[in-house]
């Protein structure tokens, strides 16, 4: 088995899973602090947020960490005339949190090669990505500067393609985590894999160490999860709710009171299917039978989550969170860590 530790140069097998949208520069260095891989959540960020950010995290640690970018799956929407009709669709979201509907705008997100010109420049000693295959040029480029790219993979074949394009290592992203299915070979409801099943599959198929996410909130994750061969765990739901994340109380009470089987896979908040708590925004929407397309929905329903996240609103936020949910710890991020801790074995 491949040593993560070595490779990645980090203390203990335990990484950070990124958030997009609500990654905390405190989060990711108290991680990387306490021996693990802090990764960083980078969608929707442009270059100038990202070369802010690299210095935030500067100034917080001189350990490794990693930052997430999402790759172009080329059926992205442009802002188009449909844009309207969608903004209108969800109009009583934006009327309850005090925002206006909102007009088209240029763009919903920065390209991937302006937020690449920013991450190469703010150097992290990795680079994830979610949603396919990195080019050569990109993993050539990453090598070059001694950055190390990591692969997500929700099926054996997607890891296989991962690693045959050169990653440095994989996630097995099972059904059970937190966010979006990043699937990228068949559609994200076909590739939903249990980590349980995932992982141990994955470890046969490819050559790079296998780091498993979804599911995994305590040391008996932990345990079971090098167990069946992954060289690594990439912890999100348990992180989300310590004292360093960037989630608000609504997300912190929703993550201490939601069953596993109250969590869902929609693609009512962004378009693409992701695991949330199913509040009262992901009824009312999955009930309209109206979701844009993405990133369209994903930036229209940003509009009033954003306020709704000031305010604390947690029934038109997006909750998201994994089917471990209720094993979560509501302490520090190093309190978390201490105990994902006792799950490793003794010589990993
Ligand atoms: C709010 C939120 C946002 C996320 N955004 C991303 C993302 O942008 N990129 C990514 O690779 N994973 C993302 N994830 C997935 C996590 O990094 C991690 O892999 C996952 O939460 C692991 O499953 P768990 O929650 O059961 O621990 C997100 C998860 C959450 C909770």
């Amino acid at each position: 088995m491949s040593d993560l530790r070595t490779l990645l140069g980090i203390e203990h097998p335990i990484v950070l899973g990124p958030f997009g949208g609500l990654s905390s520069t405190a989060l990711t260095a108290a991680v990387s602090n306490a021996g693990g891989l802090g990764s960083l959540g980078l969608y929707g960020y442009d270059g100038d947020r990202i070369r802010a950010t690299g210095a935030e995290l500067r100034a917080l640690t001189d350990r490794p960490y990693a930052v997430n970018v999402w790759l172009p799956m080329g059926d992205e929407v442009e802002p188009n005339p449909q844009h309207t009709v969608f903004a209108q669709a969800l109009q009583p979201f934006y009327e309850a949190v005090g925002v206006d509907v909102p007009a088209r705008p240029e763009r919903y997100a920065p390209t991937l090669d302006e937020q690449l010109e920013a991450v190469w420049e703010i150097e992290p000693a990795v680079l994830s990505v979610v949603f396919g295959v990195p080019s050569d040029d990109l993993i050539e480029e990453a090598h070059r500067r001694g950055i190390l790219i990591v692969g997500t993979a929700t099926t054996v074949a997607e890891a296989v393609a991962l690693d045959a394009a050169g990653v440095d290592a994989v996630v097995a992203s099972g059904a059970e985590a937190a966010g979006h299915r990043v699937a990228f070979l068949h559609s994200a409801e076909e590739s939903l894999v249990g980590t349980f099943a995932l992982v141990p599959q994955m470890v046969d198929a490819v050559g790079v160490p296998v780091i498993a996410a979804g599911g995994v909130a305590d040391r008996r994750g932990v345990a079971a999860a090098f167990a069946l061969g992954a060289a690594g765990v990439q912890v999100g739901t348990a992180f989300l709710a310590t004292a360093e994340s960037a989630a608000n109380e609504a997300h912190r009470d929703a993550i201490r009171s939601t069953a596993a089987d109250e969590t869902v896979l929609t693609r009512a908040m962004s378009g693409r299917l992701a695991r949330g708590a199913r509040n009262r925004v992901v009824r009312a929407i999955e009930a309209s039978g109206t979701i844009a397309p993405f990133p369209m929905q994903n930036w229209l329903t940003g509009r009033f989550r954003t306020a709704a996240g000031e305010q604390n609103l947690g029934a038109l936020q997006s909750l998201w969170m994994g089917q471990a949910a209720p094993l979560v710890r509501h302490g520090t991020a190093a309190e978390v860590f201490a105990e994902l801790m006792a799950g490793l074995p003794a010589t990993p």
